[in-house]
């Protein structure tokens, strides 16, 4: 038997207990007349004593980091304990010491806090894992996962597997495609969600539908994206969106108690895609703090300030406490909005002075009577400082929201132990494409228009809001969904404001419009990101470390070096020439 008991598990009460213990060697410390070894695994770190007149002593001295080692021995009482450890009370005077595997010395140390950079521990992921910061975010994961299963099974989901090896659907990134050995020039795709597979299984009756599933996408990297990512992914039948609202509302309420211990607020409030826009300059508004915007552009035109007079929009957001802000200070904020990713052409600041006055970059143009009208607009109090940016009006709203985050964050607002959920409803159905032609699918083409606006479909299909949600929260993405369109005249047209022909239409989702005509139930769903869900609710802005083998920021693999090329010969045989030269 390699254990009796895991290296978390020995307490006070096991004293005097003969037991067995198999791990890694954490630490050694030889001080001379004692040595101790920490041995580690999943569970926990034992302390191992050899003193000296113990024969195992000069053996276990010759053991180094990492090795695994099985050991027998006595449990006995710490005399200098430490209550930081679960097992600290105690130690286990050894009596047989095996050495099962030796290891290299790690590239880096197996600690809380290791010394390994970025690069170097994703090589060696497996010694990553190691670690508790990662094994611990692992941990949460399978505890989201089986909690979901657990919590949707009880209302009778079921979970079906869908097909990996599938056609491209149109959801808005890249597909990855697998070429086809037996039909040469043809390709799979991989799926980027189960979404018309789901579908399918409401057709055939299926009603209540879950799968906890791998989605790929081939788009650029952020923090809170990967290649492949996993998701919760649900389908009802029968179903309004407010049901869909009411009963994962249900299942994220569970899953904050069962996991954090946190009591959610049993319905999450709701906000227009438009509001959201409009208030936050996000369609996944940060609501842990308030600095919402005001608009200010019938206050500042025609004043003589030219900027403001030729610009679309006119926003800005009072920051607490900030109107003490130095010129280098101000001045650092104005480069930090006009740097490219942000794109402001200007900041213009208002110091609304704790003694009620104000000071400001435009006093040339604007009176104190003025600023006081700004300030009250933009619900300052005095001490605030007041920022504003002007332009057109979707980046506008954009740069102050990324400017109002940056503040939250500097003024550290965001709360780690705050968790604000909202819905974002009322998304548009449709955004005109670039090259003007044609239209396309805010969520996906299976959206469903809200019924009192049908009548646009034809005269301002722009105008048409979905029947789409979003769940947000702590200015996360945690999941989106919609409630479908199930009669196929509705997505006949809807495909035509796509731009699809009648045959191009059919020619990619036959499939799903035939199936249509036999008796589609209405039906509507939503899909979580697990990984989002995971770092949020440990309360991490990455995703990485809640994937247990990742990709990094290029999108490759660096432990197994993926992607790689093929050999000629797999080439030939899948019918592919790589043009390119190599
Ligand atoms: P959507 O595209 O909104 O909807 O995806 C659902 C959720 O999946 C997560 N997500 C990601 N997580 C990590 N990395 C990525 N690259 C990534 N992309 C998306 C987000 C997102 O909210 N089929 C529809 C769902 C439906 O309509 O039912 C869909 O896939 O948390």
């Amino acid at each position: 038997m390699y254990r009796t008991h895991h290296c978390g598990a020995l307490r006070q009460e096991d004293i005097g207990r003969e037991i067995v213990l198999s791990g890694w060697v954490h630490s050694i410390r030889n001080l001379g007349s004692v040595s101790f070894i920490d041995l580690r695994d999943r569970y926990g770190i034992t302390q191992l004593t050899f003193y000296k007149e113990n024969p195992l002593k000069k053996q276990a001295d010759e053991l180094a980091r990492e090795f695994v080692i099985q050991i027998s021995g006595n449990v006995v009482e710490r005399t200098s304990k430490n209550p930081k450890n679960l097992t600290g009370d105690i130690e286990v005077a050894v009596s047989k010491l095996q050495v099962l595997n030796p290891s290299l010395i790690p590239p880096f140390t197996i600690e809380d806090q290791s010394d390994g950079n970025e690069e170097l521990r994703m090589r060696y992921r497996y010694l990553d894992i190691r670690r508790n910061p990662i094994k611990d975010k692992l941990l949460l994961r399978h505890k989201i996962a089986l909690a979901s299963r657990k919590y949707l099974f009880e209302i009778d989901f079921i979970e079906v597997e869908t097909p990996m090896l599938i056609k491209s659907t149109p959801e808005g990134a890249r597909d990855f495609v697998v070429p086809s050995r037996m039909h040469p020039g043809q390709f799979y795709a991989l799926p980027q969600s189960p979404q018309s597979f789901k579908q399918l299984l409401m057709i055939g009756g299926i009603d209540r539908y879950f799968q906890i599933v791998k989605c790929f996408r081939d788009e650029d990297f952020r923090a809170d994206r990967q290649p492949e990512f996993t998701q919760i992914d649900c389908e009802m039948s029968f179903v309004e969106q407010e049901d869909i609202l009411k009963l994962f509302e249900g299942l994220i309420v569970h899953l904050f108690r069962e996991i954090r211990g946190i009591q959610l607020p049993s319905s999450f409030p709701r906000i227009s895609y438009e509001e959201a826009m409009q208030t936050y300059g996000s369609d996944k508004p940060e609501r842990r703090f308030q600095m919402t915007f005001g608009m200010l552009n019938e206050l500042v035109k025609n004043k003589g300030f030219s900027i403001f007079d030729a610009q679309e929009l006119i926003i800005g957001i009072a920051v607490p406490g900030c109107a003490e802000y130095t010129r280098k200070q101000l001045d650092e904020l104005t480069t930090w909005v006009k740097r490219p990713q942000i794109g402001a052409q200007t900041l213009v600041w208002v110091k609304y002075l704790p003694q009620g006055d104000f000071k400001s970059s435009v006093d040339k143009y604007f009176d104190q009577k003025d600023l006081k009208e700004w300030a009250h607009k933009l619900k300052a109090q005095a001490g605030d400082l007041l920022l504003i940016l002007s332009g057109k009006v979707k980046e506008t709203q954009k740069q102050l929201g990324e400017l109002r985050l940056e503040m939250g964050r500097r003024l550290g607002l965001l709360d780690s132990e705050k968790f604000a959920p909202l819905w974002v409803v009322d998304f548009p159905l449709l955004e005109r494409s670039e090259n003007n032609e044609h239209y396309h699918a805010l969520h996906h083409p299976f959206t469903a228009p809200q019924e009192k606006d049908r009548s646009l479909m034809k005269s301002t299909p722009e105008k048409v809001r979905a029947q789409a949600y979003d769940l947000v929260i702590n200015g996360s993405e945690i999941g989106g969904g919609s409630i479908r369109i199930h009669q196929s005249e509705l997505q006949e047209q809807l495909f035509s404001l796509l731009g699809f022909s009648k045959e191009k239409a059919y020619e990619q989702f036959g499939f799903m419009i035939n199936a249509f005509q036999y008796g589609a139930p209405p039906h509507g769903g939503i899909a979580f990101g697990l990984d989002r869900l995971a770092a949020v609710l440990a309360a991490e802005e990455s995703i990485r470390d809640f994937i247990a083998f990742p990709k990094n920021n290029s999108g490759r693999d660096l432990m197994i070096q993926s992607p790689s090329r093929l050999d000629t010969v797999q080439l030939e045989e899948l019918g592919l020439q790589i043009k390119t030269a190599l």
